[in-house]
């Protein structure tokens, strides 16, 4: 019944920065060993595709590899697609992956389509913005017997891992206060986020606060029970509104605080690429305990001979823990680092689920889907929507209240999760 010759058949959707940096390379790996078989990607228009296909590091990196591009290479750039993705996702073969690499608040009706189309999905993260849509997927996914992988990739860096081992051992304590602080690059307000990085769209607490209050509730198991968020706001230099910094508080349900720092504003000159890092206090019995993270300095620095660096700096912080691409024993070079290891843990496991059920009858394939992602769920090491929506509930929070100022939001669990 197992047949490991069955590979997947992949569509990305969005072909922006994520994909460039971070899924591509990593599916292409994947390729390489057989995980993944075909890869296309869906973007808005050329622009992006050509920059993906003529990309000198990626050509450097998996020689003789490629995907096929929709819409073409020979559109003009100017002309938009913005329905194409429907058209490739329904002509793919049940029971394959659909990668979501579109902005933030586009991710619901990709997933949910994609679902309709009886696909497995990987979601960069956030999921969506909505609680209510969380379990609106859940449901879709549970009902066609489909992973819905939500790419939270801290969860996967080792130290994560090391601290949620140690803190369900009882090594720390319970967490009581901590410190979250995630800035990204300056020069990002003049990449294409200035296009949907909008007041109305998102703020940093969505768009990467949520990585370390996930991590929070990954590491704990505690739930957020009620969420701060102020933000400042700022022009794009397309003239666009945005908050561009933000400042987040998050209580948990054991009463414990949670300060999250976040921005688009990491100086171009300095050593980066961004600043981050997390500390966790945490109370034991007549003693405290502690869980530091310093995520931005990981103990590699270059100097480089050109502005090499990020925002085109010399002198930089390296870290090998992410995403980089190094030599190996085949052609070319692989991916290593944390990034690679969700995107490749997520493929796995909907590589896996195929597997054990191809050649099933469609009834069994089914019911057997369906225990395996419980198994999936439960075992909580996946963000999925049924074990991470704690989230949506913290995302749905946080725009409410950085949208009156700040304004305490609270999550209640009782009867059906909501925030007021
Ligand atoms: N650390 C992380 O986990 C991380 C980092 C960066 C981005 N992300 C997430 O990845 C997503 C994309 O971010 P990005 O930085 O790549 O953005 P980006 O602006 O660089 O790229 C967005 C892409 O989406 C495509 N797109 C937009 N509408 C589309 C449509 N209707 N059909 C097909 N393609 C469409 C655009 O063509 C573009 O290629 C966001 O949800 C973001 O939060 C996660």
């Amino acid at each position: 019944m197992t047949s490991q010759a069955e590979s997947l058949d992949v569509t990305i959707v969005g072909g922006g920065m994520i994909t460039n940096d971070l899924l591509l390379p990593s599916l292409y790996h994947l390729q390489r060993t057989g995980v993944v078989r075909k890869i296309d990607i869906c973007a808005l228009g050329s622009g992006p595709l050509k920059a993906l296909a003529d990309s000198r590091e990626l050509g450097e990196a998996f020689p003789r590899q490629d995907f096929t591009p929709h819409p073409s290479l020979l559109e003009a750039p100017e002309k938009k697609f913005p329905e194409l993705y429907k058209e490739v996702i329904a002509a793919m073969a049940p029971g394959n992956m659909v990668v979501v690499a579109v902005p933030d608040h586009l991710h619901f009706a990709v997933v949910r389509h994609a679902l309709h189309c009886d696909q497995n999905v990987l979601c960069v993260k956030p999921l969506v913005l909505k609680y209510d849509e969380a379990v609106e997927i859940e449901k879709l996914a549970a009902e066609k017997g489909r992973l819905v992988g939500i790419e939270y990739h801290k969860r996967f860096d080792r130290r994560s891992l090391v601290a949620k081992r140690g803190y369900a051992r009882g090594e720390f304590g319970a967490f009581v206060l901590g410190e979250a602080k995630l800035i990204e690059p300056y020069y990002y307000r003049s990449s294409n986020f200035q296009n949907w990085f909008t007041c109305d769209h998102t703020d940093p607490f969505t768009y990467i606060g949520c990585h370390y209050v996930d991590l929070v509730y990954f590491t704990t198991g505690l739930k957020p029970v009620g969420v701060s968020v102020y933000g400042l706001k700022g022009r794009f230099p397309n003239g666009n509104e945005a908050y561009l910094w933000s400042q987040g508080r998050v209580t948990w349900e054991n009463g414990a605080l949670l300060s999250v720092l976040n921005g688009l504003g990491y100086p171009d000159a300095a050593a980066g690429s961004n600043d981050q890092g997390l500390i966790m206090y945490c109370e034991g019995k007549g003693q405290t305990g502690l869980i530091f993270h310093d995520d931005h300095q990981r103990g590699v620095a270059y100097s480089y001979l050109e502005g090499l660096g990020p925002g085109g700096s010399k002198y930089n912080y390296v870290s090998p823990d992410f995403f980089r691409l190094v030599p190996w024993e085949g052609p070319g070079y692989k991916p290593i680092g944390y990034g690679y290891e969700s995107v490749a843990g997520i493929t796995a496991t909907i590589h896996r689920i195929a597997n054990q059920t191809a050649g099933l009858a469609p009834e069994a394939g089914l019911a057997r889907r369906r225990q395996l992602l419980r198994e999936v769920d439960t075992q909580g090491l996946i963000a999925t929507p049924a074990n991470s929506s704690i989230n949506e509930l913290v995302i749905e929070a946080g725009r409410m209240s950085i949208l009156q100022g700040a304004k305490t939001v609270r999550i209640v669990y009782e009867d059906r999760p909501h925030v007021e």
